[in-house]
């Protein structure tokens, strides 16, 4: 298939390039460069510079005729998005709509949308199933609910093929360690260039982490079954930011200090999906334990100095 992968230039839109490459697709990565890197686009993938909130990128997209459309480029800071969320909903909104309507007149067979559980705002069931409640906290979360929004509109009124992914916490190779999230990157980074990484409050908070070749492994799962609507793609396991500091330091060889720091507004307690929606679909689970997957990481954070 002709697929385009939009953000391919970044963390995760990377790795699902590399598994549709090696599924023996043809792939075109389209990216702007602002957040990603040209070093991430791997070999074999055609790259095209272009922010996707342009009418050349929708002429772009009517003009190669894809198969398929791979959607990860966004906007993801989230205490950005609060500075600027007309910025955020620029990308997240105006950029996907203009990506949904360039599929649709250009008869794309099937597009994957990268969500993320942002969009629930605070966790009041765990694990959050896909009938969790939907109440976004921030505009980054807002902006991607609109996203899906539309989604589900080209898909009931004009009959589109589409797949909403909603992740929890992805980390693995090739992470943005100067991002404000990403918690397991941001500490690698700081490990190994001997600075102290700061925990915001106790450290007991927990999060849902999922490895990246497991997200990529669930986009190669949607693309084959064209998984129709909105589906949790997530651990189902939690591991506290205490647990994931042992983890690194235990990978790392090390006992380097660590410092505490008030805790940040709005931070929720606990998050943790339910991905048994997507699994009993498509066959997908996940397949990396945390520990191994901090493991690798690590060495490859450590290889990359
Ligand atoms: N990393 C996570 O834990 C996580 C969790 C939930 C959802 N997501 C979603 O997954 C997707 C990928 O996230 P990531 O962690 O790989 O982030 P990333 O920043 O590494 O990748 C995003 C890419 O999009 C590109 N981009 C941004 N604006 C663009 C524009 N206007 N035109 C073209 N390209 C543009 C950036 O340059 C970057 O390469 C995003 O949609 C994000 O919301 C990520």
């Amino acid at each position: 298939m002709k697929i385009l992968v939009t953000g391919g230039a970044g963390f995760i839109g990377s790795h699902i390039a590399e598994t549709y490459l090696e599924d023996g697709h043809e792939v075109t990565i389209v990216d702007d460069l602002s957040m990603g890197s040209k070093d991430n686009v791997p070999a074999g993938a055609r790259f095209v510079e272009l922010d996707i909130t342009t009418d050349s990128f929708s002429r772009f997209v009517m003009d190669e005729r894809f198969d398929a459309i791979n959607h990860h480029a966004a906007h993801m800071e989230l205490r950005v998005s609060v500075d600027k969320p007309v910025h955020d909903a620029t990308i997240n909104i105006l950029g996907s709509l203009r990506l949904l309507e360039a599929a649709r007149k250009s008869d794309v067979q099937h597009v994957i949308l990268a969500s993320t559980a942002a969009v629930l705002g605070e966790f009041t069931e765990l694990p959050a199933t896909e009938s969790h409640p939907v109440r976004p906290i921030a505009p980054y979360g807002v902006s991607k609910r609109a996203m899906e929004l539309y989604a589900d509109y080209e898909r009931i009124v004009h009959g589109m093929s589409i797949s909403v992914l909603r992740y929890t916490n992805v980390y693995g190779p090739r992470q943005n360690p100067n991002g404000e999230s990403g918690v397991i990157a941001i500490f690698l980074e700081k490990f190994l260039k001997g600075a102290v990484p700061t925990i915001h409050g106790d450290g007991s908070q927990e999060r849902d982490y999922l490895h990246v070749h497991d997200v990529a492994c669930a986009n190669r799962a949607a693309l084959i079954t064209r998984a129709q609507g909105i589906y949790h793609v997530c651990s189902d396991s939690a591991a506290s930011v205490n647990d994931v500091v042992s983890m690194l330091r235990s990978a790392l060889g090390t006992d380097a200090e660590v410092v505490h720091g008030p805790a940040k507004a709005g931070d929720p307690a606990k998050t943790r999906g339910s991905h048994a929606a997507f699994s009993a679909l498509t066959g997908w689970r996940p397949s990396t334990p945390l520990e191994e997957g901090i493991r690798a990481t690590a060495e490859w954070f450590r290889q990359r100095k």
